[in-house]
C-alpha cells in the first residue's frame, strides 16, 4: 500500500486528504502543528469510510516523523494573511514553515514526491526545493491544475454543457498575471471559438484570473479549499496510478520557454517518477508575451526571496 502526507491539516489539507483516503489511492498520515486538529479530523474522515466505500488508514499526528516513508507528501502548511500583517510577513511567516517542512521531509521521507500547494506558490515551490535538495522532477507546484479546472468550469457554465467535457490549461504564475490558453481550450474536440465570441472568451479568461479572489470576497477571512484541495489530490493521483498525466503544473525550470531558476506553471507529464517531462508547446506571440509576463512577476518573487532567505 502507498503512502501519502499532508502537511497541514486546515481546510486544503483535509479536503486533499479526504479526497486521497476516498479514492482509496493510499494510506494517509496528515500533519499539523495544532494539537488534535490532524487527529480529530482522520477520525472523522475515517467515520465516513463505510458509506463512501474506503478501507485505506487515515491517521492525524503532530509528529513529522510520522510521514516515514512516504511515496508523496503535499505541503498545505501555512498561515493565511490576518489583518496588520503586511505580504513580506506572511512570505518571512510561510517561508520558515516551508523550511522546516521540507527539512521533515528530507529527513523522513527521501524518496517522496513534494507537491506544494502553499502559498505564494511559486517561491514556496523553490523554498521546497532548495531545502530538501531533491532532484527538480520530484518537487512540484499545484497551480495549473485548480486554474485550469477553474477556466474549464467556467466554459461549461457558459455553454451549459458537461465540465468533464471542457478541456483548457492554464500556464504561468499563480497569480492575476496567469495565462489561461485560449488557443488549447476546447468542448468536445471543438475549439471554443468555434462555440463563443470573443468578448465571452475574455471574459472568461479574467474571470479564471480573478477566480480565487472572488471566493476570497465572499468569505472575507480564509481563501479557496475544495478546488485546491480536489486539485492536489488529481495530482496525488496521477503520480500513485503512475499516469504520465498531461496537466499543468509548477515546475523548476532550466531554460524551457526562455526561463531559467524559477518555478513556473507549465504543460507537464506527471507521472510515478513525478514531473517526467516538461512540454515545450508551440505558443502564440500573444499568449508567449502574457506568459513572459507572469514570468517576470514570479522573478520578482523570488527576488523577495533572496532578501528573507537563508538556506538551511
Ligand atoms: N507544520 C504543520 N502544519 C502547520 C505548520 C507547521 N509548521 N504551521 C501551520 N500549520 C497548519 C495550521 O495549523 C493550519 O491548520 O497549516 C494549516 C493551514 O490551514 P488553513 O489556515 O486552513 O489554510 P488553508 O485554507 O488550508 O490554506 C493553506 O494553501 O491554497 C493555499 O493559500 C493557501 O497558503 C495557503 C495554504
Amino acid at each position: 500500500m502507498k503512502k501519502v502526507s499532508v502537511i497541514g491539516a486546515g481546510n486544503v489539507g483535509a479536503t486533499a486528504v479526504y479526497h486521497i483516503a476516498r479514492l482509496n489511492l493510499a494510506e494517509v498520515v496528515v500533519v499539523d502543528v495544532v494539537e488534535g486538529l490532524p487527529q480529530a479530523k482522520a477520525m472523522d474522515f475515517a467515520h465516513t469510510a463505510p458509506g463512501r466505500g474506503f478501507g485505506v488508514s487515515v491517521k492525524g499526528t503532530n509528529d513529522y516523523a510520522d510521514i516515514e516513508a512516504s511515496d508523496v507528501v503535499v505541503m498545505t502548511a501555512g498561515i493565511a494573511r490576518k489583518p496588520g500583517m503586511d505580504r513580506m510577513d506572511l512570505l518571512k511567516t510561510n517561508v520558515n514553515i516551508a523550511k522546516s517542512a521540507a527539512q521533515a521531509i528530507a529527513k523522513y521521507a527521501p524518496d517522496s514526491i513534494v507537491i506544494a500547494v502553499t502559498n505564494p506558490l511559486d517561491v514556496i515551490a523553490m523554498v521546497m526545493l532548495r531545502e530538501t535538495k531533491f532532484p527538480w522532477q520530484r518537487v512540484v507546484g499545484m497551480a495549473g491544475v485548480l486554474d485550469s479546472t477553474r477556466f474549464r468550469y467556467f466554459i461549461a457554465e457558459q455553454l451549459d454543457v458537461w465540465p468533464g467535457d471542457v478541456e483548457a490549461m492554464v500556464l504561468g504564475g499563480h497569480g492575476d498575471s496567469m495565462v489561461p490558453l485560449t488557443s488549447f481550450a476546447s468542448v468536445g474536440g471543438f475549439p471554443i471559438q468555434e462555440l463563443m465570441d470573443a468578448e465571452t472568451i475574455e471574459r472568461l479568461v479574467e474571470r479564471t484570473r480573478k477566480g480565487g479572489g472572488e471566493i476570497v470576497n465572499y468569505l472575507k477571512s480564509g481563501s479557496a479549499y475544495y478546488a485546491p484541495g480536489a486539485s492536489a489530490a488529481r495530482m496525488v493521483e496521477a503520480v500513485l496510478r503512475g499516469e504520465s498525466a498531461l496537466i499543468p503544473a509548477s515546475a523548476h525550470l532550466d531554460g524551457q520557454y526562455g526561463y531559467k531558476n524559477i518555478f513556473l506553471g507549465v504543460p507537464v507529464r506527471l507521472g510515478s517518477g513525478g514531473i517526467e517531462e516538461v512540454l515545450d508547446l508551440e505558443l502564440s506571440s500573444e499568449e508567449k508575451a502574457a506568459l513572459d509576463k507572469s514570468a517576470a512577476a514570479v522573478e520578482e518573487g523570488v527576488k523577495t526571496l533572496e532578501s528573507i532567505y537563508t538556506p538551511g
